[in-house]
């Protein structure tokens, strides 16, 4: 029962983020950090995306659904657990019909989905808002929606960054002091900034490297992954020194590709 807290607890305060956020979150151009850093390198795993059915869970306002869809994708469905991100992704489709359908839900419940309907499966960001627990949960729902030979492809914050460099500019999750593996499972506040100085509040439930293969293994998943550690590139440096300048060298993020 101590579980069913949790997921409550974890699950409100990351709608009321959300919620009150979403209009922050709608954007056509890449603008946030992780906009350059991560989602480009997060879509080049996705190829080929041509005819496959998609699902983007945690979809927000719809940034990579949209750009599925124009990689051509036979179709895209968005899911979030926020009204207000399903609400902004639900608006920019009415006035730029591009065939995608989007739903509020939670990942770890995937019941609308029958076995094996699904090509590919993308999660941009989710995890680090879900347990140890909702992760194994949210993939099995994964493996067992996709057909076999589907691809699953996501992105998560690099679990040692938080302990690698202080709270600051441009890019941080606020961990207390050291306690890579005594912190797991326990929720910190986080900031990225844009590139217009403005920022958007994140968070991280925090997991290990470990956590995510474990669950990974848990749920199904028996193939070799493949795994980027995203950074900032020369080519980030040459666009905007002052932005990306900070970070440089620092595992920032990582990739992860599996098939079933
Ligand atoms: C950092 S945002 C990323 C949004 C989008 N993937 C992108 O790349 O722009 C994380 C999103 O995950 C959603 N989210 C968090 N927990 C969720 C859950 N249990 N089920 C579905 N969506 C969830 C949040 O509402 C938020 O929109």
């Amino acid at each position: 029962m101590q579980s069913d807290t949790t997921i409550i607890n974890n699950e409100t305060s990351t709608v009321d983020l959300y919620n009150n956020t979403a209009n922050s979150w709608v954007r056509e151009q890449a603008i946030s950090l992780s906009d350059f850093t991560a989602r480009p390198f997060v879509l080049q795993l996705c190829e080929p995306i041509s005819q496959l059915r998609v699902l983007d869970l945690g979809c927000g306002e719809g940034y990579c659904s949209r750009e599925l869809r124009r990689r051509k994708a036979a179709q895209v469905h968005g899911i979030d657990i926020s009204q207000g991100m399903i609400a902004a992704a639900s608006l920019q489709e009415t006035n730029n019909p591009l065939g995608i359908t989007y739903e509020v839900g939670c990942a770890t419940n995937l019941s609308q989905f029958n076995d094996g309907e699904l090509d590919l499966v993308v999660a941009v960001f989710l995890f680090n808002y879900l347990t140890i627990a909702q992760t194994q949960e949210c993939m099995r729902e994964i493996v067992r929606v996709l057909q076999p030979g589907g691809r699953f492809v996501f992105s998560i914050p690099h679990p040692s960054f938080p302990y690698m460099r202080e709270a600051a500019y441009p890019f941080y999750f606020q961990v207390d002091g050291s306690g890579y593996f005594s912190q797991r499972d326990q929720q910190f506040a986080g900031r990225i900034w844009k590139r217009d100085g403005s920022w958007l509040n994140v968070q991280l439930i925090h997991k290990t490297l470990e956590d995510y293969f474990n669950s990974l293994n848990i749920a199904g998943f028996t193939k070799m992954p493949m795994l980027k550690e995203l950074r900032v590139t020369p080519e980030h440096i040459a666009l905007d020194e002052s932005f990306f300048r900070p970070l440089e060298d620092l595992p920032l993020h990582l990739a992860i590709q599996i098939s079933k």
